[in-house]
């Protein structure tokens, strides 16, 4: 009889692992750091540790216990995704930044890569598109693409006022009145602040099906709660399964030991090399299913990272620089200078053991040896043998890279990840003494452009952005 596997096995066989042998000195020399350089820091990092351990769950860490607290929130999801599933073609998000990237990320690592190209029957849930952009030409393209009949928006965004977000709103409500009329709400679903900001009120006013973002859950860390699970059940993502594997990580973060706590020891390893003025990091999957979480990360760390001010009120300007780049198509592109340039990087690696096809290289070529090599390979074993070479070369020019290891893309693994990433950042704010939590240079942002757009209250931003120097004809050619 075949042996059942228990859900501990299972899980234990599914954890992603960190290997961070190429950031120590045995292997990079002088550029690597020594465990004794890290075991002096562990006074620090035991303050880093007890800090994020002690805050969960209060303030802005309301998304540590985002895998324990949904229970209800998760059935209102499963049970809204199947309405939708089964009345609609194309379900589009409108939102930005926290609101749209966990979104994508997951929908690429978790759907077929193709998801929306394949036949219906195929498919088996409805296409998914996350408009995150004001761009008018990529407006009029879905407009062009889907029919607003049967289409359901999801509407994001916390703050209920960002431009970008309500314009787009103002865009497609328009368009449903005059299609639908009445039957328009039928078709918005508003997932905002259940206090704060204006599509709160506006959800309410027009009787929208609505979703929380819990207070203590920014932006960029709110993949997990209704922001990214609506999206991730609606193209039938197994959104019990993502949570799980948050949980499982988050078990695993909690070990205080820094050599065994994962986010703990890539926090420290990031905040070493930052005080040695590597001030970029670059995230380089080995799969274009990750190909989006390299874009989810560069928000989180670098909205999260870069401060001007520490929380003593001191002038620090700190964070690294989040950079994207996709194994093995940047290999053509960027590794040059990673390999060769300035050691001013962190190249974080993200591997998969094992890929969820698999293509074999047939026979051809026979008389050209230097092409017929490749045959009887497959493409899983080129695409690991390129990854490999990338992390020996790198390690060879002594150039600081470490590699996360997912045995397979699934909901529980990519569940890991996206934890395993928050927990990091926030063990990284707090050895950095900053605040990870605001965002005021993106705030800032915002503010300008109310003002520019004559959003009232915003007159005196107005009046300071006119009387800023006029730009000089002499610097235009
Ligand atoms: O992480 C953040 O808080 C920001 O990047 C927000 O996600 C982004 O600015 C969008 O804000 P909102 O959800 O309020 O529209």
């Amino acid at each position: 009889m075949e042996k059942k596997i228990s859900k501990k096995d299972w899980q234990n066989s599914m954890r992603v692992r960190v290997d961070y042998n190429n950031m120590m000195s045995e292997f990079l020399g002088d550029e690597g750091f020594t465990v004794k350089e890290l075991d002096a820091l562990k006074p620090a990092i035991s303050v880093a540790y007890n800090t994020v351990q002690n805050n969960r769950g209060t303030g802005m860490m309301g998304w540590t216990e985002l895998p324990y607290n949904q229970k209800e929130i998760v059935a209102d999801i499963m049970a809204t995704a199947k309405d939708i599933k089964k009345s609609c073609d194309n379900f589009v998000v409108l939102g930005i930044g926290g609101s749209a990237l966990g979104p994508i990320a997951v929908f690429q690592a978790l759907c077929h890569l193709r998801h929306n190209e394949l036949p219906k029957s195929k498919r088996k849930a409805p296409k998914l598109y996350v408009e995150d952009n004001v761009d008018p030409e990529r407006m009029q393209a879905l407009l062009d693409v889907i029919d607003i009949n049967k289409t359901v928006f999801n509407v994001i965004t916390k703050s209920g006022s960002t431009s970008e977000t309500m314009s787009q709103y103002l865009i497609i409500v328009d368009m449903l009145k005059k299609a639908l009329g009445d039957k328009a709400k039928d078709h918005i679903i508003a997932t905002t602040s259940s206090n704060k900001g204006n599509l709160i009120k506006i959800a309410k006013q027009e009787g929208f099906k609505t979703f929380y973002i819990p207070d203590g859950v920014g932006g960029r860390f709110s993949e997990l709660c209704p922001v990214g699970l609506l999206a991730a059940a609606v193209v039938g993502i197994d959104i019990k399964s993502m949570l799980d594997g948050a949980a499982y990580m988050d078990k695993i973060c909690k070990n205080k030991d820094y050599k065994k706590n994962p986010a703990l020891a890539m926090a420290v390893l990031q905040y070493v090399a930052m005080k040695k003025g590597k001030n970029i990091s670059v995230m380089m999957p080995y799969a274009d299913s990750l190909k989006y979480m390299a874009d989810w990360y560069c928000q989180l760390w670098g909205e999260s990272l870069g401060k001007a001010e520490d929380n003593d009120g001191n002038i620090v300007n700190v964070g690294q620089t989040p950079v994207k780049a996709l194994g093995v198509t940047d290999q053509h592109s960027q590794v040059q200078l990673y390999r060769e340039g300035p050691y001013d990087k962190v190249i974080t690696i993200l591997a998969v053991d094992d890929y969820r096809a698999k293509v074999d290289i047939p026979q051809g070529c026979e008389d050209i040896p230097d092409v017929n090599f490749l045959s009887g390979h497959t493409l899983n074993e080129l695409i690991q043998a390129e990854r490999s070479a990338t992390e020996y070369a790198l390690t060879q020019a002594k150039k600081l890279n470490h590699t996360i290891y997912l045995p397979i893309v699934n909901a529980f693994t990519i569940g890991q990840l996206l934890f395993l990433f928050q927990m990091e950042t926030a063990f990284c704010g707090e050895l950095l003494n900053i605040n990870t939590f605001n965002q005021p240079g993106v705030e800032g942002g915002k503010n300008a452009t109310y003002a520019l757009l004559g959003r009232k209250g915003y007159e005196n931003q107005k009046k300071e952005m006119d009387e800023a120097p006029a730009k000089k004809a002499d610097y235009i050619c």
